[in-house]
């Protein structure tokens, strides 16, 4: 069982569908985690005709690196609505487009050959509950590929908090292991992480980014930390300064463990 972060969901939702239309000028790391998703689901792609979901599409990065070159049944789905008229309008046709909650799929069990989903699963409330849920939608040998943040990601900025006796309102993300284990015994799973490490102005430019997208959302019992703690962690932070981004991707298969 992964320890679960207090995620407010009406938050998560109202934040994303916020920045639906600035989000590609700061999403960097979603389009890297999306390229090195897309790559390892079309090396192994399902047949033509696949029925395929994808949760949390934001404004698309994902799907147009997959549509074009999976032909099959596919439904876009997003819980913020803003972002999933903005999916509509970047990807184009040959999708359902769609508002669902990932962690509640209105989704038939057994129903589906393939699911993907690029840096989504992290607002769910309840990770673990929601990825068996996914899993339960997937046909005998239908697969689910997906990346999520990993326990390293923006270690940077939380060492820097910590240094100067600060909070970090940040959700404390799973590791490889953990992950894999939700899904053991359900089918088999293979987690892997890895680093994407981003270079910012500085500690300020890299919250700015978050703020962008709509993922500058503390957990809802987060204390915010003094200014002045604040500006000492992003003093250490350095000027320009690297952060970790680090990507679990899960590839899960229905069948034996
Ligand atoms: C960081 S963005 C990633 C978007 C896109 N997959 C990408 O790679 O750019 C996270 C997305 O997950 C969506 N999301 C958050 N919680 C969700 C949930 N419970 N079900 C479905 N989508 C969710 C947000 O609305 C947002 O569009």
């Amino acid at each position: 069982m992964i320890a679960g972060a207090v995620i407010d969901k009406a938050r998560v939702t109202a934040s994303f569908a916020a920045a639906a239309d600035h989000y590609e000028n700061a999403a960097a790391a979603q389009d890297a985690a999306a390229a090195m998703l897309a790559e390892r689901v079309l090396s192994e792609p399902p047949p033509p005709g696949a029925r395929i979901l994808e949760i949390g599409c934001g404004t698309g990065l994902l799907t147009r690196r997959l549509l074009p070159r999976l032909k099959g049944a596919w439904q876009v789905t997003d819980i913020a609505p803003a972002m999933v008229a903005k999916a509509a309008e970047t990807v184009g046709e040959g999708a359902v487009f769609r508002v669902m909650d990932g962690e509640a799929p209105d989704i038939a069990p057994a129903s589906l050959d393939l699911i993907v989903s690029n840096l989504a699963v992290q607002w769910f409330a309840d990770l673990s509950a929601g990825l068996r849920g996914l899993a339960r939608c997937l046909a005998p040998d239908g697969r689910m590929v997906l990346t999520l943040p990993g326990r390293n990601s923006f270690v940077e900025w939380r060492h820097a908090l910590a240094a100067v006796g600060a909070p970090c309102g940040m959700p404390v993300q799973p590791n490889a292991a953990e992950v894999e284990q939700v899904l053991s015994g359900h089918g088999r799973a293979r987690v892997v992480a890895e680093p994407i490490v981003l270079r910012y102005a500085d500690g300020r430019a890299f919250l700015r980014g978050l703020k962008t997208i709509g993922a500058a959302i503390p957990v809802a019992d987060h204390r915010p930390a003094h200014a002045g703690a604040v500006r000492r962690a992003l003093a250490a932070m350095g000027s320009p300064c690297a952060v970790t981004h680090e990507i679990l991707t899960v590839d899960y298969r229905t069948g034996p463990g």
